[in-house]
């Protein structure tokens, strides 16, 4: 390749004008030789303003620039939303975020670094990183289109397979209890594939109110009956029969072990109950052996990652 050898005190002034001229190759590195600097170009300046300067055109063979590799931060997408966790910091400035998940996705109007989940209705504090600050939007889980408000209720889109999976193992004709529903997830792919009766329950009435405009986002996919409920889920033995349940739902992964009696009380014997917690593997057998010993274990899969060797996993109990 090609570069201008000029004297040092000449540099700045050549450099300038060959920027002017949109010659200079920005691929490679300015070096010295003794007293002179090599510029490298893409090609020999025609310019007369470079003729009061002393230059000379050489071959000559400078580095390559490295070229900053910024890898896209974990991330997830929520409809038109990124949001990146708050750890993604310790690795990665605000702008490479920025600039790298504009440049991934260039259809997102909004990214938010999420700080933490607070509280028990589990929502997201969320500071704006980039775009719009309007934290509602539409996202889509196998065709079907969920309403979310990531500020008021609790949503994470890496649960759609989840949402899935347990509603290809429901049948027509069940009557389930979605006890904690936040926004609907299991609900809506349950009644969108059977004719079930799903009752979709959440203490906190954002979500409730989301979980029904859903419904109505997915009116002609759903063939089942849904009845939206904002109660404590403590106080279900208050409104319904005992053993009136075919399955039982229990997406509250922190807690979902000070519900046992509510459960046992709501299934029928045989009936399923589909709880979610969080453990690392070691401990994983013993809290189920110490908050579920009566119930049968029909199985139990790793559902999605939590924290560094933390996870949230999905028992399936069957009520003797
Ligand atoms: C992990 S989120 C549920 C997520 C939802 N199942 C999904 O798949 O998107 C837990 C939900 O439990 C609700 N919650 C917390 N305490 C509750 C209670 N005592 N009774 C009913 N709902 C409760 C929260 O408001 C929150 O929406």
């Amino acid at each position: 390749m090609k570069c201008i050898e000029v004297p040092k005190k000449y540099a700045e002034r050549t450099i300038k004008l060959l920027r002017a001229l949109h010659i200079m190759d920005n691929e490679h590195i300015i070096t010295r030789k003794n007293d002179h600097v090599l510029i490298p170009v893409k090609k020999p300046p025609v310019n007369n303003e470079l003729s009061s300067i002393p230059i000379r055109l050489i071959i000559c063979n400078p580095p390559a620039k490295k070229k900053k590799e910024v890898k896209v931060p974990a991330h997830d997408i929520v409809g038109d939303i990124a949001v990146v966790r708050e750890n993604v910091l310790e690795y990665m400035s605000r702008e490479d975020i920025v600039e790298t998940l504009r440049a991934t996705y260039p259809r997102i109007r909004t990214i938010y670094l999420k700080k933490r989940t607070e509280g028990e209705f589990r929502v997201a504090d969320l500071e704006l990183l980039w775009g719009i600050d309007n934290p509602s939007t539409i996202h889509k889980e196998y065709g079907l289109r969920f309403k979310v408000d990531l500020r008021r209720a609790y949503y994470n889109p890496r649960l759609s397979e989840e949402h899935r999976r347990i509603a290809e193992n429901a049948k027509d004709g069940e009557i389930i209890f979605d006890l904690f529903s936040g926004i609907g997830g299991f609900t809506i792919h349950i009644a969108s594939l059977h004719k079930a009766t799903v009752l979709m329950n959440d203490l906190n009435p954002y979500a409730v109110r989301l979980g029904v405009e859903n419904i109505l986002l997915n009116k002609k996919r759903i063939r089942g009956t849904i009845i939206p409920l904002h109660m404590d889920a403590l106080l279900a033995p208050k409104y319904f029969r005992a053993e009136r349940f075919d399955r039982v739902i229990a997406n509250i992964p922190r807690s979902s072990y000070l519900f046992e009696e509510i459960y046992w009380y709501l299934l029928r014997s045989k009936g399923i109950l589909h709880l979610y917690f969080l453990s690392s593997i070691s401990e994983r057998d013993g809290f189920i052996k110490r908050y579920f010993a009566r119930w049968e274990l029909a199985g139990v899969r790793k559902v999605i990652d939590y924290a560094p060797y933390v996870f949230i996993w999905r028992a399936d109990l069957i009520k003797p």
